[in-house]
């Protein structure tokens, strides 16, 4: 990646992302995305050849993924902000449900020491002899070893509190920044997807995930200081391409905990557009308390709520990502 994405919109306008449907674009395709419905005599009218989305961009056409005939090599996404709180976890296991209805198949990588995305798939880390950890740090214990098969119908190579000791250990290794990526080379025919979901930090483990990844998904949470501190994720992720793992690719920002209802939300969620552009999911999350309520049911909001919004927002997201990033 050679730019920032916040830098060659930083100076647009701030009204470009008030009009709807511009999003910073060209009079070119704002004309093609409207149509004039009066003219010759009255006013020129122009109504939006497609339906406005929240992000104030006509919504693509989404089609459901066809199914694959053939399945992997995996493209692996990591799930990654340093603020906590903001989706991340809920992200991974729902957007790896989602891939999974479109008959894709799914592993998820536990890579926070908190263990949340182990816990919201039913599985209790305590109770767990090896973990993601043990894979990390242990020559003789492969992806396979540690692997779990959830009722989700994904893979999970779960972790727990011991992961916190490897971000030291791993500083003393030989190659230290590859060594999640060597773990899951193995497994990587298995799958179309990997998604990893990262602790809150720019640490070591996380610097292990954007080497060990093809893309990121940046999920950020709709309000007042989102924005803060991702320049310098989005500076470590140029870094990481630069020195390590030439390949990786800002996949896209979602922007999480949506309320259309404040002008606040709305506010928040223009400025995300007018900093990043089309790099920006049509696919916004709304706040919701179904996403609380399918962590205490350990499994996914596509089967706790399968018609509720929340499972329609992740299924329109997996759709957006299939369309970006993964093989048809
Ligand atoms: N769209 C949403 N609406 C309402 N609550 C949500 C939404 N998404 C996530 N939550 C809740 O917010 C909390 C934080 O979400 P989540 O654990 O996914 O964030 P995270 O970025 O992984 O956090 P951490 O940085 O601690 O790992 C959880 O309780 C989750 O259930
Ligand atoms: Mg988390």
């Amino acid at each position: 990646m050679s730019t920032s994405p916040l830098e060659p919109v930083s100076h647009r306008p701030v009204a470009a992302a008030a009009v709807p449907g511009s999003g910073g674009a060209t009079p070119a395709t704002l004309a093609s995305e409207y149509e004039v419905t009066a003219s010759a005599g009255a006013a020129t009218k122009l109504r939006p050849v497609r339906e406005i989305g929240p992000t104030g961009r006509p919504r693509p056409k989404l089609r459901d993924p066809k199914p694959l005939s053939e399945h992997g090599p995996a493209v692996v996404l990591a799930l990654c902000n340093q603020k906590g709180g903001v989706g991340k976890t809920t992200t991974t296991i729902n957007l790896g449900a989602a891939l999974t209805e479109f008959g894709r198949r799914v592993l998820l990588v536990d890579f926070d020491p908190q263990g949340a995305l182990s816990v919201g798939l039913g599985v209790n880390p305590m109770e767990l002899d090896q973990t993601i950890y043990n894979a990390l740090m242990e020559r003789s214990v492969t992806a396979d070893d540690i692997l779990i098969k959830t009722g989700a119908g994904m893979d999970l190579l779960p972790s727990n509190i011991d992961l916190s000791a490897a971000e030291v250990q791993l500083v003393g290794e030989v190659a230290r920044e590859q060594t999640l990526q060597r773990v899951l080379a193995p497994v990587l025919g298995d799958y179309d997807v990997v998604l990893i979901d990262c602790q809150p930090s720019l640490g070591l483990l996380t610097i292990n995930a954007l080497t060990a990844a093809d893309g990121v998904i940046i999920p950020l949470e709709c309000e007042y200081f989102s924005l803060r501190g991702v320049a310098l994720l989005i500076q470590t992720i140029e870094k990481v391409s630069e020195r390590l793992n030439p390949q990786l690719e800002l996949e896209g920002i979602l922007a999480t905990m949506y309320d259309g209802r404040t002008l606040h939300g709305r506010e928040v969620l223009a400025r995300v557009v007018q900093a990043f552009g089309d790099k920006v999911f049509h696919t916004v999350i709304k706040r919701t308390v179904r996403f609380p309520e399918t962590t205490v049911a350990g499994e996914p909001i596509t089967s706790y709520a399968s018609s509720s919004v929340g499972a329609a927002a992740y299924r329109d997201l997996a759709r957006e990502v299939v369309a970006r990033c993964l093989a048809e």
